[in-house]
């Protein structure tokens, strides 16, 4: 049964349980309680060092930001700043975690996102970051006028639209299609402008162009496509602006967790189908993505006769997904006449994280493995159809007392989760001496009254 788990770098002991690291789940599920995320320090570090490796043949520079929104959890963010990965952020709650809660410095901070608030610009402009990716002439203008005000000057970069959707994933999605909210067209009049305006403007420096096309990709040809229309783009601002960046967002799938294809998704919603998930290592994809868009910009630098442009990326989930898993213990089994076998957990998409519902992930018995693979389904804590884990799930036999282990729940688990169905979980972490400690305590009755202002 090692094999169930092997893909992840887990293995099982001579009981059969699943250990990570070498420690039980079943231990670490009994010590900490359930619903429990359990996040491997060895594999963060090891994917955290994969990914630089995989950019390190490129000539120019290269600069890592991990995208905070995946995992903001502390002391996830303290090993990968701990292997020199800087920070990307989307809002002032995140820019403040990178920059006043986890010390990062400013300079080693991309800040993004597609409304900042009048608060999150003069926060951005007051203490300027490495970089602002802009949305649009309107962001442009307020960054602008904020930076005047403060006495500042701030490095830009135009959020752009290539106009594609990676093969294998689901148009509503993607975030660099024809019809994509995010960035501008290059020949809108939009862009236009913002170029116009950067002309006229002391405060804003345009260091370059920014796409990210979506998340969970394999499609590597995508991302060569992105490079070059990024590239494309980028040409005419080296010699107008001094441009010298090109940030190519994040969106790097891993080999072990995708998303449901729309078809696989319809086809589940309405016969409860679940597709199977064919786990493979996912270290060749890393090296191949960091490869394919290093050569992609190094090619097209040198027919321009440009030095390489300096790379940014905003890798999450590739970095964060498998080294966490989620740990759930069986409360009931119930064979309902009609609907079949129904196991009850203490955490599903509504009671632990939405991520269930449009994402496939390999589920494993912590324990032991008793009896046959049969069919059931797997039921969280709310009393809502919606609040699964899985439909037809391939289970061996289970019982109240048993724990159910998720995988790849390292990458929009924990921050999409909420307190619909009860608490939300603790985080324990292995550090790389086989030790666990408790890194995120689980939420209390009182931290969930703690904002109420009326008894
Ligand atoms: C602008 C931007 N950068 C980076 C990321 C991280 O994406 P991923 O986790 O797919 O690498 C996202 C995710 O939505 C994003 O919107």
């Amino acid at each position: 049964m090692d094999g169930d788990c092997a893909p992840w770098g887990f293995s099982r002991d001579g009981a059969g349980a699943m250990a990570i690291d070498g420690v039980s789940t079943l231990a670490l599920a009994a010590a900490y309680e359930t619903p429990l995320y359990v996040v491997s320090e060895a594999s963060l570090r090891a994917r955290a060092r994969r990914f630089k490796r995989a950019f390190a043949s490129y000539p120019g520079e290269v600069l890592i930001c991990f995208s905070y929104k995946t995992n903001p959890t502390p002391a996830v963010l303290r090993v990968l700043h701990d292997e020199d990965i800087a920070a990307e952020v989307v809002n002032g709650y995140e820019l403040w975690l990178a920059t006043a809660h986890m010390g990062v410095p400013p300079s080693r901070v991309v800040v993004g996102g597609p409304n900042k608030s009048a608060a999150e610009v003069a926060a951005i402009a007051r203490t300027p970051p490495g970089l602002v990716v802009a949305e649009g002439l309107d962001d442009l203008q307020r960054l602008g006028a904020a930076a005047s005000e403060a006495g500042t000057s701030l490095d830009v970069a135009l959020r752009l639209r290539p106009g594609l959707v990676p093969k294998g994933m689901n148009p509503s999605t993607a975030t660099g299609g024809k019809k994509s909210h995010f960035g501008m067209i290059v020949d809108s009049e939009e862009y236009q402008a913002c170029l116009s305006f950067l002309d006229d403007t002391t405060t804003l420096r345009l260091r370059g162009v920014h796409a990210h096309i979506g998340s969970g990709i394999h499609d590597l040809r995508a991302f060569e496509r992105s490079c070059a229309r990024l590239f494309a783009a980028y040409r005419p601002l080296v010699d107008r602006f001094g441009a010298d960046t090109i940030d190519l967002g994040g969106g790097l799938g891993v080999g072990t967790s995708r998303e449901f294809t729309s078809m696989e998704m319809l086809r589940y919603l309405a016969t409860g189908k679940l597709p199977t998930l064919q786990p493979s290592d996912d270290a060749g994809l890393t090296q191949s993505y960091g490869q394919a868009v290093g050569q992609t910009l190094v090619r097209l630098a040198e027919k321009a006769r440009l030095a390489p442009p300096r790379i940014i990326v905003e890798p999450g989930r590739a970095l964060t997904s498998p080294a966490q898993v989620l740990l759930l213990s069986v409360g009931a089994v119930r064979h309902r006449e009609g609907a079949g076998r129904c196991v009850f957990v203490d955490g599903g998409a509504m009671s632990t994280s939405p991520m269930f519902l449009s994402e496939l992930h390999a589920v494993a018995v912590a324990g032991p493995v008793r009896g046959a693979f049969a069919p059931a389904h797997v039921f969280g804590r709310v009393p809502s159809p919606l609040d699964a884990v899985y439909r037809n799930l391939k289970l061996p036999d289970v019982g109240p007392g048993d724990v159910l282990a998720v995988f790849d729940v390292g990458a929009y688990f924990g921050s999409t989760s909420s307190n619909f169905g009860g608490p939300r979980p603790a985080v324990v972490m292995i550090d790389e001496r086989g030790d666990h400690r408790l890194v995120q305590r689980r939420e209390t009755f009182e931290d969930l009254v703690r904002r109420d202002l009326a008894p």
